[in-house]
């Protein structure tokens, strides 16, 4: 088969998958409650791809050269009989398969999981104090509850468990540290995000965020960190460990690095609408094909060449113009 790149020859090696764009928490820069409110139209049920339609197209995706695939939302575990998913996904031949959750209901949940073939894990906590985090998740969650669910996932052997801490300037800053030596020495891999303009309702502003670089400086002034080599091409995580041998920890720089370059990722909507950038307006809707009959063959060539017409890099030309541009949720089209 031809080799699938994109305008800028990036091939497409990961897909995200969001199972639902509800979420049982309103995290101030995903899903605030001013506009997720009680009348915001979610999609209603039959709007949703059905598990079979995932697995179709997860493995077409496969076919075309995806390689690891999220679950996401959302949050992903308030879409019924999640572990059924898993399982369907879990038999495609050579996929890394992961899901990212804020890890209210994992405890419950983490060895059904890992029973139906997940092998790892992304927990989101921003905060470990559990006033700043209550604010963060803005449904009053307590901090404890997630530790519990971070538990149970390393309990149930789902290696390595990750955990992504969003940073907001102001807000949980002053976490980063604790965070750092809460997780040393656990096997727990820390993962700091700055603070991204997606959607358009979080209020984004460029002081918002917290630069990587002063991450990694604030974490190295106290515990010593040296680099990590990538370990591929399009690893959005710059890798780094600490020097007296007690884990590594890893920062997202998508504002002040972007790695649009390199980036090999699609996502796909709770509604089955292909998106080829986390920034994109308009995504292409892939489940008509499939509830009119498409063929394999047929979807394939539609994934294919919406990839093959792939221009988007919207981080690199982000600027103070275009925070007012359009775009989706986050919560919709998968983190
Ligand atoms: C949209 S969530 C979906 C999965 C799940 N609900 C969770 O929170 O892990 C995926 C990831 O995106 C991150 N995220 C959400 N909004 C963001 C923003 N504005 N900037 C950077 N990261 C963000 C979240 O913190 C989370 O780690
Ligand atoms: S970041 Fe995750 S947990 Fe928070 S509101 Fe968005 S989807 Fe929900």
């Amino acid at each position: 088969m031809e080799r699938l790149v994109d305008t800028l020859g990036r091939p497409v090696r990961d897909l995200r998958i969001s199972v639902t764009d509800r979420c049982n928490f309103r995290c101030v820069y995903c899903m605030p409650k001013e506009v997720f409110g009680r009348d915001y139209p979610f999609l209603p049920r039959t709007e949703l791809l059905t598990f079979e339609e995932i697995e179709r197209l997860a493995r077409t995706f496969a076919g075309l050269g995806v390689e690891k695939i999220r679950i996401t939302g959302g949050e992903p575990l308030v879409r019924r009989d999640l572990e059924t998913l898993v399982g369907m996904l879990a038999q495609i031949d050579g996929l890394d398969l992961t899901l990212t959750t804020n890890g209210a209901l994992l405890a419950p949940k983490a060895q059904a999981l890992r029973g139906a073939g997940l092998k790892r894990i992304t927990i989101s906590l921003d905060s470990l104090d559990d006033e700043v985090f209550r604010t963060m998740n803005d449904v009053d969650f307590p901090v404890g509850r997630v530790l519990d669910g971070i538990d149970a996932a390393l309990a149930a052997g789902l290696e390595p468990v990750k955990v992504n801490v969003v940073v907001k300037r102001g807000l949980n800053e002053d976490g980063i540290l604790p965070m750092a030596r809460h997780f040393r020495g656990t096997g727990v891999v820390l993962r700091f995000i700055e603070y991204m303009d997606v959607g358009h309702t979080n209020g984004w502003r460029l002081d918002d965020v917290v630069p990587a670089a002063e991450i990694v400086a604030a974490i190295g002034a106290e515990l010593p960190l040296e680099p990590v080599e990538p370990a591929y091409r399009g690893e959005v995580a710059n890798r780094w460990r600490y020097v007296d041998g007690s884990g590594e920890i890893g920062v997202i720089s998508s504002v002040t690095h972007p790695f649009c370059g390199d980036c090999t990722r699609a996502r796909l909507s709770a509604d089955g609408k292909v998106y080829t950038c986390l920034f994109a307006v308009q995504g292409h809707d892939l489940r008509a094909l499939l509830r009119d009959g498409a063929s394999d063959e047929e979807l394939s060539a539609a994934i294919a060449a919406v990839w093959r017409a792939r221009t988007d890099r919207y981080s690199e030309l982000r600027s103070a113009a275009t925070v007012d541009l359009p775009k989706v949720e986050m919560s919709y089209i998968g983190g």
